[in-house]
């Protein structure tokens, strides 16, 4: 049975995609920093769907362990999925000159950027040799928006993942950047934040983020984002004037809420 590896695993989207492909009957390599809640999770999915679910400890935002995970797509012969998915808010001010600040910045780059980009490149020149795979790349609809580094890495995500997908043309392997909206995960608890109070319809559900990813993938397609009306905000930020996209951030920015929240993290 071919394997997947999932960035992310034991949490939220990544969880999702664990569950989805352990329903498949995929074996799975799930790596994530918090040891003990990752084997849990793989324990508990390998009861649930009957595979073998491996864990893999790292902390993603230290480079030298991408060279570890490297490795390890390298032995995985039989590889059917890298899902690239592992990340983390980021609610700093674009121009925060902190020492604190950098080292954040840093490791969301490596985490959200970096990694992508070597665990893409890994996982696509194994699955060419095949003549079959899927790599999935979690961008965000942040990439069209102004929300400082965090959109800037989503759109990083999203322009990188459109060129391997045309890079990889015609050898039976597919790459998409999907593009979900606000989701219910522990994303924003776990940077230390309430979440963001937007109307509950702005809100995706991960297992439909799951769903049209996987078949997206399947189609091929470069680029996704999940759901109906957030296929259509994206059209209309996409192709309305730059101004609304700069309206809408300012908007999100400035809410009483998300100010609150950057000024804690600031301290
Ligand atoms: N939730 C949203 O509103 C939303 C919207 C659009 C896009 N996204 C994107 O969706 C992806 C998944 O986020 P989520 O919402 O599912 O959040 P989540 O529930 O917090 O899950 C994040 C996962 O990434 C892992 N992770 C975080 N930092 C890591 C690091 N330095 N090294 C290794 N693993 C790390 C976490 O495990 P450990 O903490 O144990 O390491 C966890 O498994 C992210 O790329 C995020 O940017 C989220």
């Amino acid at each position: 049975m071919a394997t997947a590896i999932i960035t992310g695993g034991s949490s939220g989207i990544g969880l999702e995609f664990a569950k989805a492909l352990a329903s498949r009957g995929l074996k799975l390599i799930l790596v994530a920093r918090e040891e003990k809640k990752l084997q849990q999770v793989c324990h508990d999915l390998a009861e649930q769907y009957n595979v073998d679910v491996r864990p893999v400890v790292a902390d993603l935002s230290d480079s030298e362990n991408v060279e570890t995970l490297v490795d390890l797509i390298g032995r995985a012969k039989d590889l059917a999925y890298m899902i690239n998915n592992a990340g983390f808010a980021i609610h700093l001010m674009a121009d925060d000159n902190s020492r604190t600040a950098h080292e954040l910045q840093r490791g969301a780059m490596n985490v959200m950027a970096y990694n992508v980009l070597i665990l893409s490149s890994a996982a696509a020149s194994l699955m060419k040799r095949r003549g079959q795979g899927r790599i999935i790349n979690i961008a965000s609809t942040a990439a069209w928006t102004f929300q400082g580094n965090y959109s800037a890495i989503k759109r990083y995500v999203l322009t990188y993942t459109q060129g391997l997908s045309l890079s990889l043309e015609g050898t039976g392997v597919t790459a998409t950047a999907v593009c979900p909206a606000w989701m219910h995960t522990n994303f924003h608890k776990s940077a230390g934040l309430g979440e963001p109070s937007i109307p509950e319809w702005l809100y995706v559900n991960p297992i439909k983020v799951v769903e049209q990813a996987l078949r997206a993938a399947d189609k091929g397609k470069p680029v996704v984002v999940p759901t109906l009306r957030w296929k259509i905000i994206i059209w209309c930020l996409a192709h309305g004037p730059l101004a609304l996209r700069r309206q809408i951030t300012r908007v999100y920015l400035g809410s009483g809420n998300y100010k609150r929240k950057r000024r804690s993290q600031a301290k």
